[in-house]
Parts: structure tokens; C-alpha cells; sequence
């Protein structure tokens, strides 16, 4: 993962090298560093631990210069310590790397042989190491970067700079994102656009392959064939607003409460509320030719598919073939024309479901993306992409992207449904009318905040929880454990509720809580039995659904009323008391709520 800033300019840049690194955190925030060349030095300053810990260490001990680059961190090679952390500098060169270099053992042996000095654990210093032997033998920083790069395997980027070159920049792109950015005498290269825009607004992509040699005043592009070529610059239209807590403790915190308007954008976008019709236009596709989708995402957004599932099988009656991005790439799924792939990321630069989207792509089927950020790489492979509009995400845990995602979702379930000539008229409006109030309810929900508290505070003194539900409270279930797990670092499981008895309810003691999520739906009194299963043994209830027959009061459980409206509203207002409840066990916890560890927000490694 990592993210990565060069700049080229004729004044002062380590100020907006580190504004850029903020910037790029959510790539990971292991550790941070930056190199600049000046009057024919390499200065380095690199720090384990967040930007903070850098730009107090540059407070200490200032560097500065008007070329330079900067790294964030997501630990892959050696752990995440200063040593570890990029920039790598040897002699003559210092670079930054995004991604992996597959084949660095071999490489690194043969190295070793030639006696060299390694001072880190990392992939990337190998590649310092490389550059700098080719600089030794009198080659050129271009010839020493090509002939290098040549050598290595895996998907990556790398920005280098040169110790006696004050003006020169010199990046590859091998399968890891990379943009330019342009200003008169001034130019930049960056892991993406959004953390680019409060330097400029005007942006090429790079192509896979390019090589980009550049200066504060000029740009040169070389395709994979070291073709000169051209990129064409686009001027992106709105700066990403940075993002404030606008009173929050938590970018979480305040995503979760967003989820009412971000939704009632979303929803907006795909259906017409002053007639109750899904808005035809948003999927330009034929779709009535298909009879299956092969559905893939990564962590939150596999658990959006699963969700998904129930619906296209039930209201689209189309078949679905489901799997994680990082196993679907290699399981040789039988693809045909009958069936289209559908990518499901916040990002769009998820590495194993942008691997995944091209081993479809690549056997011939139609891709269709679900995603945040709408310029990313997924979005720009796919034939249709379905936007959902919940603005940036900053908090690692996804929350408001994964019931946005929801939302799209539906909304496509819906449309298939229709073009397929299986619901009718009167069941679009009634699915449509469901799906109006969810803003409404999980306002509802909002209000019972002070309950779902009191839940946390029991949770936040277990080691272990598990969560159970049925149909599509069984995805939400194991959602809600992975937000548990990755804020509070509490151990959790999300088990299908009748599945419990066939082995996990031997966890079960007074000790464990056992979250039950029951919303009322077709599988209401079958999750009832199973909630009592575990009562019997002496399991801690949490209950989480519909209270229809007082169920709290009557059996005397802890837990709260979640009112939902149907089939497609129950998922998507059922996941926010758990958001809540892992938000809230992490804050008595004391964690870091926003960026937990060993976590980042895009993924960009295998
Ligand atoms: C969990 C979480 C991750 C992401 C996953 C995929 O809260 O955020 O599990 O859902 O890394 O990321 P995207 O959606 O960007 O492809």
C-alpha cells in the first residue's frame, strides 16, 4: 500500500510534502519520511509512527529544498519501525516504493554476494541498492532507473530522486497508482488526485508501464515500450474538502451519523421519489440477457455482496456466484456470456479486487463497479459504474460506505428485477417506499444511543463476542464482529444463527456475549429459537432487532427495538447499532479509533 509524493519546484516544499502526507494517510500510517536534494545532498528525515511523529522530528531537526519526496507506510517487508521506513537513500539515490517487489530475496541475495551493506528489512531498499550500482558504473539516472526496474517483478510504483541532479524526478508505474500533477514551474507526482488537490487541480493518470522523468518545469512520459508519449491532462473539477471532525470526536463517529443524508443522496440518485420508479437511465446496460453475476469485494465490501445475494436471488431471481477478490482471482470461475462481474469497492484501488475485475475483463465479461471514489482505477476499467455517493471516508472502519453501497445495491437488484419482468409495477413502488424511510429509522436508531452504550460497556469487558443472524442479518452479523475486531481488537465472530449449534455454541459461557440480530423478517422466530439455544447455556444476550413480542421485557435481556421496514431496509438499518456498539466499545477502550492498527483505509497490495 504506502502513499508517495514527489515534488519538483523552485522553492521551499517540505511544508507541502508533509501537508500531502496527511493527505495520503489513509494509505497507511505505520511509519513516515522525507528526502530532499539539496545543493547536492540527499537530506533524510524518517520517523516509525504517524506523520505527527515527523513533523515533530522536522521541527528538531528542519530540512528543506525545492525538490524532494515523501512515503507513508503500510508495513509489508519488515516491521514497521524507522529503519523500515522510506525513503531508502543509498549514496546517490533516495527512493519511495508503493506495492511489492516479489522476486526482492533473489534479488537480495545476489547483493549479499557482492558484499553490500543492508540497514533495513524492507523490499524496497534493494531497489536503492540496484539504482546506485548502475549510477556507480557511470550510467545515467534514467539508464540506472530502466535497467533496474527491468529487474524487478511484482506490482509497484516507485519515485526516485538523485543526489547530484537538484531538479530531477524519475518514477515508474507497474501496477500501483501514480498521477501527475501540473503547475507553472512546478511539478508533482503522487499516489492519487484527491491528496494532490490543494497543490492543483490540472492531473494526468499514468498508464501501466509509463516511466516519467520530470522537473519543476517539464513533464516526459515513456510508455511500457519507452515510447515518448502523452497523457492527457484533465482539470478535476472539485477539491477533496478536507475533511473536519465538525464537532466529532471521531471521523467515525461523525461518518456514522452522516448515514442519513449521504443515504438519502444515494437513494436519491437511483429512484424517483415523486412517482416511485427506479431511475432507468443510471444503468446503461441490458441486462435482462444475464442469468448469473459473479460478485466480488474485499472485507466490508464482500460482506455489502453477501447482502446482495439474498436480494438478487430472491427479488431479481438471477444467480449469484460469490467470493472474496483475493480467491476469486485464482479459482478459475467458470465465466460466460450469460453472466456479468460485478466489483464492489469504497476505494476503487483495492489490489485484489482490481486483479480480480481484470481476470473478468480478461475472459470477457461485462464489469460493472460499486464505488466511493468514482476517478479510481476500478471505476476507470469498468463498463458501468453505480456511484454511491458517501462522500470521503476517513475512519478506516467503513461505515456510511458499506450502507451507501447497500443502497446501490438494492437499487440494481431492483432494476434487474424490473428488466426482467419479475416484480411488478406495484412491487417496485412498495420496494421503493421501503427503502424512503431508511433515512427515517436509522434516525430512530440514533436515538437510542444511550442504550447501545450501556451494551458497550459489556462488550468492552469481554475477550470474545459472537454475533448471530439469519438471511441478510447473517453478512451484517459478520460486519458487525469485523468492526468490532478492528477498532476495539476484541476478538469476534459473525456465525449464521443457525449454524451455531453445529459447533461455536460450545464457546458459549456466561462469559460470552452473544450478539442476536433478529430484525422482523421471515427468519424472526427461527432466530428466536436459536437465541434461546444459547440462552440455556448460560450465554449473555445482546439483543439487536424487533421487539415484537417484548421480547426484552419478557425475558428480562439486554438489548434495544430496531424498527425496520422490509427486505431491502432491514440490512441497512440494522448495520448502524453495531457501528455504534463498536464505536463505542472502542471508546472505553481508549483506542485509536480512527486509525486502528496494522490497518489502512485502500489496500493496494496483494
Ligand atoms: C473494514 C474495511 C475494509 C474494506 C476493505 C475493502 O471496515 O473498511 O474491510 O472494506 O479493505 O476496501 P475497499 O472497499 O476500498 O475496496
Amino acid at each position: 500500500m504506502c502513499g508517495i509524493i514527489g515534488i519538483a519546484s523552485n522553492r521551499n516544499i517540505c511544508k507541502d510534502l508533509l501537508d500531502t502526507l496527511n493527505r495520503l494517510s489513509y494509505r497507511g500510517y505505520d511509519s513516515a519520511g522525507i528526502s530532499i536534494v539539496n545543493d547536492k545532498k540527499i537530506l533524510e528525515r524518517k520517523i516509525k509512527g504517524k506523520i505527527s511523529n515527523l513533523e515533530n522530528l522536522l521541527e528538531l531537526s528542519p530540512i528543506d529544498g525545492a525538490l524532494g519526496i515523501g512515503h507513508t507506510r503500510w508495513a509489508t517487508h519488515g516491521k514497521p519501525t524507522t529503519l523500515n521506513a522510506h525513503p531508502h537513500t543509498v549514496n546517490n539515490v533516495s527512493l519511495v516504493h508503493n506495492g511489492i517487489i516479489e522476486n526482492f530475496q533473489e534479488l537480495k541475495n545476489s547483493l549479499l554476494n557482492d558484499n553490500t551493506f543492508y540497514s533495513s528489512d524492507t523490499d524496497t531498499e534493494i531497489i536503492s541498492h540496484l539504482i546506485d550500482n548502475e549510477l556507480k558504473l557511470g550510467k545515467t539516472p534514467i539508464d540506472s532507473f530502466l535497467n533496474t526496474v527491468k529487474k524487478l517483478s511484482g506490482a509497484f510504483a516507485i519515485v526516485a530522486i538523485f543526489k547530484d541532479f537538484n531538479n530531477l524526478i524519475i518514477a515508474g508505474k507497474r501496477g500501483s497508482p501514480l498521477v501527475i500533477g501540473y503547475n507553472k514551474d512546478e511539478k508533482y507526482i503522487c499516489s492519487d488526485v484527491n491528496s494532490l488537490t490543494n497543490l492543483t487541480k490540472k492531473i494526468s493518470y499514468l498508464e501501466d508501464g509509463d516511466t516519467v522523468i520530470l522537473n519543476s518545469n517539464r513533464v516526459k512520459i515513456l510508455d511500457e515500450n519507452l515510447k515518448k508519449s502523452k497523457r492527457s491532462i484533465i482539470t478535476v473539477s472539485s477539491d477533496r474538502v478536507v475533511s473536519s471532525l465538525s464537532g466529532y470526536d471521531h471521523f467515525m463517529q461523525k461518518e456514522i451519523f452522516e448515514q442519513p443524508d449521504v443515504l438519502s443522496q444515494s437513494l436519491a440518485y437511483y429512484m424517483d421519489f415523486s412517482d416511485f420508479k427506479m431511475n432507468e437511465d443510471k444503468f446503461n446496460i441490458d441486462f435482462s440477457k444475464y442469468e448469473k453475476i459473479v460478485i466480488t469485494g474485499c472485507g466490508t465490501a464482500y460482506y455489502a455482496g453477501m447482502v446482495a445475494k439474498y436480494w438478487f436471488e430472491n427479488i431479481a431471481k438471477i444467480n449469484i456466484e460469490i467470493d472474496y477478490a483475493s480467491e476469486l482471482r485464482y479459482r478459475n470461475v467458470l465465466l460466460n456470456d450469460k453472466s456479468f462481474s460485478l466489483f464492489i469497492s469504497q476505494s476503487g484501488e483495492t489490489a485484489d479486487t482490481l486483479a480480480a475485475l481484470k481476470f473478468c475483463k480478461d475472459n470477457g465479461q461485462t464489469i460493472v463497479s460499486i464505488v466511493n471514489e468514482v476517478e479510481s482505477s476500478i471505476a476507470k476499467e469498468s463498463d458501468l459504474v453505480l456511484p454511491i455517493f458517501a462522500g470521503p471516508e476517513i475512519g478506516v472502519a467503513s461505515t456510511k460506505a458499506f450502507t451507501c453501497q447497500l443502497v446501490a445495491l438494492a437499487s440494481l437488484a431492483l432494476h434487474i428485477a424490473k428488466v426482467k419482468n419479475i416484480i411488478s409495477i406495484d412491487e417496485e413502488k412498495n420496494f421503493i417506499n421501503e427503502l424512503l424511510h431508511v433515512p427515517k429509522l436509522i434516525l430512530d436508531v440514533f436515538e437510542k444511543e444511550n442504550e447501545i452504550k450501556k451494551l458497550a460497556k459489556i462488550i468492552s469487558k469481554s475477550k470474545s463476542a459472537i454475533f448471530i443472524g439469519r438471511g441478510t442479518s447473517y453478512p451484517i452479523a459478520l460486519e458487525g464482529a469485523l468492526k468490532l475486531k478492528e477498532i476495539s481488537y476484541i476478538h469476534a465472530e459473525g456465525i449464521a444463527a443457525g449454524e451455531l449449534k453445529h459447533g461455536a455454541i460450545a464457546l458459549v459461557d456466561k462469559n460470552m456475549p452473544v450478539i442476536v440480530l433478529a430484525p422482523e423478517d421471515l427468519f424472526y422466530v427461527k432466530t428466536l429459537s436459536n437465541m434461546h439455544e444459547v440462552i440455556s447455556r448460560g450465554g449473555n444476550i445482546i439483543f439487536i432487532g424487533s421487539c415484537l413480542d417484548d421480547i426484552l421485557e419478557n425475558t428480562k435481556l439486554q438489548g434495544i427495538n430496531v424498527e425496520t421496514s422490509g427486505k431491502l431496509s432491514s440490512p441497512i438499518i440494522m448495520a448502524v447499532p453495531l457501528q455504534l456498539l463498536a464505536y463505542h466499545v472502542a471508546k472505553l477502550l481508549g483506542k485509536d479509533i480512527d486509525q486502528p492498527r496494522n490497518l489502512a483505509k485502500s489496500v493496494t497490495v496483494e
